[in-house]
């Protein structure tokens, strides 16, 4: 995969992305990302890429022309953009569902944006989609960026050593995950839970499906309006409904 990332600030993102399983993926050729920025696409000598809003107010607003010169330049130097993604905080609520389904494309490109917003005409006719990490503003669409690039790396086939690990991963299957345990078997007074040591695997798999039930149902409830659950799974948690009557 290639990831085009058009910043004002590239720099931003250099550590991260020699770190840990983002290098790796990068060192064994699974993504390329590139770092533009987009300074260098705007019109006059000052490079300016923001200017006031027409109908005055408060802040300034990118300008069209930067990021339609870049993504012109980016799409002519390799295979064809798959998508163009803004991140804004008015964009779709960027989930695991939608990392799974864009590690299964060839090229992006992510913007940022920095200031008060983006000329309306970069929404309408340069990108073609709006994602946002959460219901906060940033100062910028950095941050954003980094997000969406590790969830969706890392579900690039061949990047995660074991890979089981991205399937048991919290909202992989719309559940929460299970509680995990390693040694000691006794911390202080407290145990490890007699299953995970029986090694009995169907009753650990059972006992690792009802927690990540009863955590989702717990925590998360609103996450179980999108799960498929078995008749046995309803059963189990209407149970624990019963016996918790506060949750
Ligand atoms: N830029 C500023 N805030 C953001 C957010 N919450 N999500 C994505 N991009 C942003």
């Amino acid at each position: 995969m290639k990831i085009d990332v058009l910043t004002l600030f590239p720099e931003v993102f250099e550590t991260y992305l020699q770190t840990s399983v983002i290098k790796r993926a990068q060192d064994s050729e699974a993504v390329q990302v590139k770092l533009v920025n987009f300074r260098e696409y705007s019109l006059d000598r000052h490079h300016t890429v923001d200017d006031y809003p027409f109908g005055g107010g408060a802040g300034m607003v990118l300008k069209p022309e930067p990021l339609f010169r870049a993504v012109e330049a980016l799409n002519k130097d390799d295979k064809a953009i798959d998508r163009i993604i803004l991140l804004s905080p008015q964009g779709k609520p960027f989930t695991q569902s939608i990392a799974k389904e864009l590690s299964n494309v060839q090229r992006l490109m992510l913007i940022c944006g920095h200031y008060e917003g983006f000329d309306e005409r970069i929404r309408e006719h340069l990108v073609t989609d709006e994602l946002s990490i959460g219901d906060y503003v940033l100062t910028g669409g950095e941050l954003a960026a980094l997000v969406v690039m590790d969830a969706v790396i890392r579900l690039i086939p061949g990047v995660l050593g074991n890979p089981d690990s991205a399937s048991s991963d919290s909202f992989a299957n719309g559940l929460l995950e299970h509680p995990q345990y390693t040694r000691p078997r006794k911390f202080i007074d407290w145990e490890v839970p007699e299953v995970l040591l029986s090694g009995n695997h169907q009753e650990i798999a059972k006992w690792r499906h009802e927690q990540s039930l009863l955590r989702t149902l717990q925590r998360r409830p609103e996450l179980l309006a999108n799960v498929e659950l078995s008749q046995k799974d309803r059963e189990w948690l209407k149970q624990q409904q019963r016996n918790e009557p506060t949750v």
